[in-house]
């Protein structure tokens, strides 16, 4: 999957927009930072490849094995698929895990549209996944200010939909006694350790840094050149002294996909100079758009994604129309030639969606001997992801003003420290 997951990012990443292709055409390497996901390769992103690039780990088998071992818990399907496919120090975590010594969770959203799409799901469903497994406490940062601060956006509006995207966070069913959900605007404003703590890191990183990670230039607004210490900061346990007491030796692991890892190499870089630990990280591949490996995703262009707004006839149109297809181009050619799951989108989807691998197995095999029509495979992607939305909108309905109120409530959570 991690071949032919994307270039395209969902949303709003300008992703193979012209420039960015051609910079990546030019650079004959594949483009990958929380702005922009671009690759010049028919085939999509090269996971290996970046895995190089940036210095991370790749997520084996012995990993996995100890996750089971210590943990007690099987791997999550997004992790025995390599949707997850990369980390940094898991294995820190897991001896803290050992010892019963205390870390915590750390992921985040850039609230740019008021409805999350399927792919943000990945992250969060596995977070909560990871809260469960350890029972630990969670930070969620919402990026009201980057999305502000890079977006054609009122602050105003921003701050708006960080808490409708809020609303859709806690519906994927967090504990509140255990989860803190925060917008920049709305927390950095009331938390002297949270400020001091973005200063330190600024202090500790010089502008010709950021332009090293982030390829800053001299006509981005100065908003843009300190925000990196903003998504850093929430990393320190320092940052959240009334979940951790003012303790400074609290680590966290952070899930998310791999296009944010450049905000935290610096994180990391920085963490022992403060006298902090290290944030861990686990990172996952990219959740393809629906027109395939080559094409552009945005939020303008709502038949590229599935957003978790969409009703029924919505879905099954976006994929019967536009999920691009790895079948024949007839059913005799298909029967004949069998079908490609490595570019086929709707498969694709199926390895993130689909939990029983028995069932997905036998659709790769039927698949690609060509026993299974593209049709058939996409029906069957089709009643999974109106029942993953269907069950979403249900319950987001019920998350009232008072809950999502109580979630951003800086407050203790359950845990002493
Ligand atoms: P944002 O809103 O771009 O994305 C939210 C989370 O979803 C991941 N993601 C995806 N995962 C799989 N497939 C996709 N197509 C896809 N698109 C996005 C992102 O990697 C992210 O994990 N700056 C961040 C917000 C943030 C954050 C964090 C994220 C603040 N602190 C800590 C992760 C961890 C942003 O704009 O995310």
């Amino acid at each position: 999957m991690a071949e032919n997951a994307t270039e395209s990012k969902m949303e709003e990443m300008q992703l193979n927009d012209g420039a960015a292709k051609e910079a990546a055409t030019a650079a004959e390497e594949d483009i990958v930072d929380p702005w922009t996901v671009a690759t010049s390769s028919e085939k999509g992103i090269d996971y290996d490849k970046l895995i190089k690039r940036f210095g991370s780990t790749k997520i084996d088998q012995a990993l996995l094995d100890r996750f089971e071992k210590v943990t007690g818990h099987a791997p999550h399907h997004l992790l025995r698929r390599g949707v997850f496919f990369s980390q940094r120090e898991v294995n820190k975590i897991l001896d803290r895990y050992e010892a019963k010594k205390p870390f915590f969770l750390y992921t985040g959203r850039g609230p740019s549209s008021g409805s999350m799409h399927t792919g943000h799901l990945i992250p969060f469903v596995f977070t909560k996944w990871l809260q469960e497994v350890f029972d630990v406490p969670l930070v969620v940062q919402l990026t009201d200010d980057e999305k502000f601060l890079w977006k054609d956006l009122k602050a105003e509006e921003a701050f708006r939909l960080a808490k409708e995207n809020a609303k859709d966070i806690i519906a994927l069913g967090f504990d509140v006694e255990k989860t803190f959900i925060f917008s920049d605007m709305e927390y950095i404003g009331s938390s002297p350790a949270f400020y001091m703590n973005m200063i330190k890191i600024q202090k500790c990183v010089t502008y010709n840094q950021v332009k090293g990670i982030f390829g800053f230039t001299d006509s981005d607004c100065i908003g843009k050149i300190s925000f990196p210490s903003i998504q850093a900061a929430p990393s320190f346990s320092t940052s959240f002294p009334q979940i951790f007491g003012g303790k400074k030796d609290i680590p966290c692991l952070i899930p998310c996909a791999i296009d944010q890892d450049p905000y935290f190499r610096m994180t990391r870089d920085v963490a022992p100079r403060l006298g902090y630990p290290k944030p861990a990280l686990i990172h996952s591949t990219f959740f393809p758009a629906l027109q395939g490996a080559k094409t552009k995703m945005s939020a303008s262009e709502p038949n590229s994604s599935i957003f978790l707004t969409d009703t029924a006839k919505q879905i099954k149109t976006k994929i019967n129309k536009y999920a691009f297809s790895g079948g024949g181009t007839s059913v005799e050619d298909h029967r004949e030639r069998g079908g490609n799951c490595e570019i086929d989108i709707a498969y694709q989807y199926l390895t993130f969606f689909m939990e029983d691998d028995e069932r997905l197995e036998q659709i790769r095999k039927d698949y690609t001997s060509g026993q299974l029509l593209t049709g058939d495979l996409k029906k069957e992607l089709i009643v999974i992801l109106q029942k993953v939305c269907a069950d979403h909108q249900d319950r987001r309905k019920q998350v009232t003003d008072d809950i999502l109120k109580e979630f951003m409530r800086p407050r203790k959570l359950k845990y002493d420290f």
